[in-house]
């Protein structure tokens, strides 16, 4: 078994993957959040540690469970989250972003729970960092890459974020199909890379799609 690890593709690769939702605390009991059930950054985890890489999974609050080989640390805002890629990101040769991030947190944290009072009742909200924004900013030697969810003009946007974020390709998610998306176990996805080129994967699941991306990322290692 030694001598076949050493042949696994990633050996000797660090692996920073973010996956799930963020929470931005209203008060001590409210949050804004999202959908993310975080499957489809666990599975990327769990298949670059097969691919014989060392994994650090950067988790938002999720269900999952992950395995004792991964170095698992959680989080819960989207500063948090950044912090914690900002400490490992100049130790890793590959980085995948698939935690669905908050764009936006409120601009106070009230100490104590909110009373309703007014008929209606407005929260200031104060844009979040873009980590793999921020990232991309930082880059060497790393492998770079993102995901987008478009529900228009889905590939120029893609296309845009894959640039700005100065990534080396970008996963681009589609909701247009049933049985994919946040709820689902399967997802639709095409991969643009820098070079401006395209592969379309038909729908499967989460698992099988994280291998996809990880032959891709090993196709440019
Ligand atoms: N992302 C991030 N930090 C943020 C927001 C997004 O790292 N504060 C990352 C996501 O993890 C994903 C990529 O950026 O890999 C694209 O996320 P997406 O929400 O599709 O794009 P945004 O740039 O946030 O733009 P918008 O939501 O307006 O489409
Ligand atoms: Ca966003």
């Amino acid at each position: 078994i030694a001598k076949l690890d050493q042949n696994l593709p990633l050996k000797g690769k660090k692996v920073l993957i973010t996956a799930g939702p963020t929470y931005e605390a209203i008060d001590p009991v409210r949050f804004i959040g999202n959908h993310s059930s975080g499957k489809m950054g666990y599975a990327l985890a769990e298949e670059s540690l097969k691919n014989g890489a060392e994994v650090i999974l950067i988790s938002g609050p999720t269900n999952l469970l992950s395995n004792a080989s991964i170095k698992k640390i959680d989080v819960t805002s989207a500063k948090q989250m950044l912090d914690a890629c900002l400490t490992y990101f100049d130790e890793v040769d590959i980085c995948v972003m698939s935690a669905a991030v908050a764009d936006y947190a409120p601009s106070i944290v009230e100490e104590q729970k909110i009373k309703k009072q007014t008929e209606s009742f407005t929260i200031d909200l104060t844009k979040t960092k873009d980590i793999l924004y921020t990232l991309g900013q930082k880059k060497k030697k790393q492998i770079l890459v993102g995901f987008a969810l478009e529900t228009q003009n889905e590939e120029k946007n893609a296309l845009d974020k894959l640039q700005r974020k100065n990534l080396d390709f970008i996963v681009l998610n589609s909701l247009n199909d049933k049985g994919a998306g946040f709820k689902h176990d399967t997802n639709k996805i095409t991969i643009l890379d820098k070079n401006h080129q395209k592969t379309t994967f038909d729908l499967k699941t989460k698992k099988e799609i994280a291998k996809d991306i990880c032959a891709k990322i090993i196709s440019i290692l």
